[in-house]
């Protein structure tokens, strides 16, 4: 059985409050109710709550964009996983590539990060992805390995139902440059079978694994279509409803 799909969209540092309110109302119109996909917000932490309180009705997944491991303290400029409940959010993204790249997060922080987040009942989103300069140097799987195993150790395998991976080529993110179905296909296969090699086979088989990186309305079913391709978590494509709304509503081959 395939797994549930996951339709994200990640604001990045982008919309007021109100703007912000006023997509997730629009986006939450475009949803129409599925059985098998899920669809998951994640705007700046000031528009959190608000946007929250917006779709409340609605079965959209609230994420913030980061999280902290301590639930409060000295840690200024962080979220805490209480905060991101409080505002009502149930999920989180870690280890963007944005994170790492221009705030230099390391595989070790996101870790800390990623434990925090499951320590509290949040959904962790786990990015991951090789540079151009790394995959041209044939180093994709090693690179991706590395990320996987750091930020998943000391994860129990019980944890692993609150975990959603996003493998995420960092060359492919707001370039226009999607990776090709088979090269997304072929990293996410090796993400899931590293994931079985390090719970076991049931494991990967239900764990989540989305793309990103210039996913749009015109690359999105052949994208879905691929068998280990679980959803897309989408940035520039998001900030539209239309848009957006044609990523969540993706055509199901065959
Ligand atoms: P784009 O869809 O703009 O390439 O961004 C992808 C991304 O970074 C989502 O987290």
């Amino acid at each position: 059985m395939k797994r549930k799909a996951m339709m994200a969209g990640n604001w990045k540092m982008h919309m007021t409050i109100s703007e912000a309110c006023k997509l997730a109302e629009d986006v939450a119109q475009q949803c129409k109710k599925y059985d098998d996909r899920e669809v998951l917000l994640a705007p700046a932490y000031t528009a959190l709550s608000d946007v929250a309180a917006a779709i409340r009705e609605d079965d959209i997944i609230v994420c913030s964009q980061n999280v902290c491991w301590e639930e409060k303290g000295a840690f200024t400029g962080e979220i805490s996983p209480v905060m991101i409940k409080d505002a009502g959010g149930s999920a989180a993204i870690i280890g963007h590539s944005e994170r790492r790249q221009i705030f230099g997060e390391s595989d070790q922080l996101i870790n800390r990060r990623l434990q925090g987040a499951l320590n509290f009942d949040l959904l962790g989103v786990l990015c991951i992805g090789e540079t151009l300069e790394e995959r041209e140097a044939g180093k994709t799987f090693e690179v991706l390995e590395t990320q996987v195993r750091e930020a998943l150790a000391g994860v129990e395998a019980g944890q692993m139902g609150n975990v959603v991976l996003a493998y995420e080529p960092v060359w492919a993110i707001g370039t226009g440059k999607t990776a090709s179905k088979e090269q997304a296909q072929e990293a996410h296969a090796f993400i899931r079978q590293l994931i079985a090699n390090i719970y076991e086979k049931n494991i990967a088989e239900q764990t989540r694994i989305l793309y990103g990186g210039s996913v749009k309305p015109t690359n999105v079913d052949e994208l879905m279509a691929q068998p280990d391709i679980d959803g897309a978590l989408v940035g520039g494509a998001a900030l539209d409803a239309d848009s957006f709304g044609r990523i969540i509503n993706f055509e199901q081959a065959g």
